[in-house]
């Protein structure tokens, strides 16, 4: 993303803040905000040791109901269920954008048709998520024109997804203290890794998109 010089950028629903930090660290005079209903101290901690802290406020609140004027850019990866899905999110970040501005969206998708394992794993029902060409027919709806995108690969969720339930693993082996916590974490792992592997892998897919405003391009 190419926020102007000393230009703005929000990030809603932005956890412990990673992509806002990265964005800050490649633009030394952009400033941001990080918002989040339960932000993690990670996130402050984070900023001191990178020098970030100046630059960089974070507020707690429920980000469907929090404004501060408009933005360069605002930044949305994985929490559009904050405002109650993708229509409703991409018609906050419409009003969070100064005209010509740009958008970091990361939502979810189906990659493939969901099996019943797949459905019966995230329990939803397989309109709850767009494909990704129906994504985009939603982001180009609100005036907005993906200029970037990556799809998740299974090689990054198999990472993903191993590491998660590999960190029980590790604990309920290595730090577990009795035969109950042990077993108790190490059927966590199990499940979670069993409804992956026989669920949802190769389904459920992950898109990070760069949009820019299409409806109020910046001035030339
Ligand atoms: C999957 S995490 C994504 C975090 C971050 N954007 C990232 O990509 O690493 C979703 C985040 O949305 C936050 N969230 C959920 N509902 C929210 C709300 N109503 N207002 C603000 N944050 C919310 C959660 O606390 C969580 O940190």
């Amino acid at each position: 993303m190419t926020p102007p010089p000393t230009g703005r950028v929000v990030d809603l629903g932005c956890g412990e803040g990673e992509w806002l930090q990265e964005l800050l660290l490649a633009h030394p005079e952009v400033s941001g905000v990080g918002v989040d209903h339960m932000l993690p101290a990670t996130a402050a901690h984070r900023t001191v040791g990178r020098g970030l802290q100046d630059r960089v406020r974070w507020i707690e609140t429920d980000a469907s109901r929090w404004s501060d004027g408009q933005f360069d850019a605002v930044l949305c990866v994985g929490a559009t269920h904050a405002f109650g899905g993708l229509h409703e999110t991409l018609r906050a970040v419409g009003r969070h954008l100064v005209p010509g501005g740009q958008v970091l969206l990361g939502d979810s998708i189906w990659e493939a048709q969901p099996s019943e394992a797949a459905l019966t794993a995230l329990e939803v029902t397989p309109d709850a998520l767009p494909d990704l060409a129906g994504l985009v027919t939603a982001v180009q709806s609100y005036g907005f024109e993906p200029s970037f995108a990556h799809v998740s690969t299974t090689a990054e969720w198999d990472d993903y997804q191993f590491s998660w339930s590999g960190s029980l693993v590790d604990w309920a082996l290595k730090e577990a203290t009795s035969a109950e916590d042990r077993e108790e974490v190490l059927a966590v792992a199990r499940e979670h890794r069993r409804q992956y592997l026989d669920g949802w892998r190769q389904q459920y897919g992950f898109v990070t998109l760069v949009l820019r405003d299409a409806l109020r391009p910046a001035a030339e």
